[in-house]
């Protein structure tokens, strides 16, 4: 156990069925916290996750398209009362939905790319207010690099989106600073999962590994560690609107 802190909390991650959501659920488990495991598409991934969870601590599995607002607030509210209440909601569910430049771009696509990405971390984060006021609870966010410098290769609305989901934290560590609520994102940068795996060629992921100061791509558990310690009440009690990079160097800001 790392942060002792987190036993006993109850913690949402969504996008649980797969990498970074997975291993972040996995993490939260051994700590000993509640986890709820979301998932959409990948069902089998969901309850592969909860059997992870499980091993360590209590859990439940749950399904939602995180753009649907009905199934979003029925999600939070199932959440809720499996667990007894909500401590910890991380944003993770999101995606790029294929790499398409904004010049051929169709608006149904560009839609989708903001619902997936920004309509769903404001949905969850509205219907899980309630809660995590009564919790004085926090939320983590997931952003990405691509949301620092634009994306590139057919990624520009996926950044675009991720660079909102970063200013909406802001806006949200604001607002919500007086219910005793912080609000943070993480801001991974290549990360070898399932999104890389559809995205990206071998060469592309060898050729940004090269280019990152630590010489290699990261992992799923690179991030959910930086997850677990924005959630931390001892780790990061004075820390809010912050985006954490976590990207081996690949992008540095002063
Ligand atoms: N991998 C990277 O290099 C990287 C870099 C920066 C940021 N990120 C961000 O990190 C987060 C996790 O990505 P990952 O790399 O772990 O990718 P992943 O393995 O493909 O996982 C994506 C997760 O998001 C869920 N999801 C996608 N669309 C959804 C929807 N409409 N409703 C509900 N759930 C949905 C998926 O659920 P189902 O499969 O069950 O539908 C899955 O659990 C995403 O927000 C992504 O944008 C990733």
């Amino acid at each position: 156990m790392i942060y002792e802190d987190l036993k006993d909390k109850r913690v949402l991650v969504t996008g649980s069925s797969s990498g970074i959501g997975a291993a972040t659920a996995a993490a939260f488990a051994r700590q000993g916290s509640f986890v709820g495991v979301h998932y959409f598409r990948t069902q089998a991934g969901g309850e592969q996750t909860l059997a992870e969870v499980i091993k360590h601590a209590k859990g439940c599995l749950l399904k939602a398209d995180m753009r649907e607002e009905a199934q979003v607030e029925k999600l939070i509210a199932d959440f809720v009362r499996a667990a007894g209440g909500l401590d910890v909601l991380i944003n993770n569910a999101g995606t790029l939905l294929g790499r398409v430049n904004i010049e051929g771009m169709d608006l149904k696509h560009f839609e989708d790319e903001l619902a997936t990405n920004v309509r769903s971390t404001f949905l969850a984060t509205k219907h899980a207010l309630d809660s995590l006021k009564k919790s004085r609870g926090c939320i983590v966010n997931v952003g990405s690099v691509a949301g620092h410098q634009g994306g590139g290769g057919g990624s520009g609305i996926y950044a675009a989106a991720k660079g909102a989901v970063h200013t909406m934290t802001i806006a949200m560590a604001k607002e919500f600073g007086g219910y005793g609520i912080r609000v943070n994102t993480v801001v991974p940068g290549l990360i070898e999962t399932r999104f890389h795996e559809k995205f990206s060629t071998p060469e592309r992921k060898k050729k940004v590994a090269a280019e990152t100061p630590l010489g290699r791509n990261g992992t799923a558990e690179d991030i959910a560690k930086a997850i677990l310690f924005l959630a931390s009440n001892d780790a990061a009690n004075f820390i809010t609107g912050e985006s954490l990079a976590v990207n081996g160097g690949l992008y540095m800001r002063a």
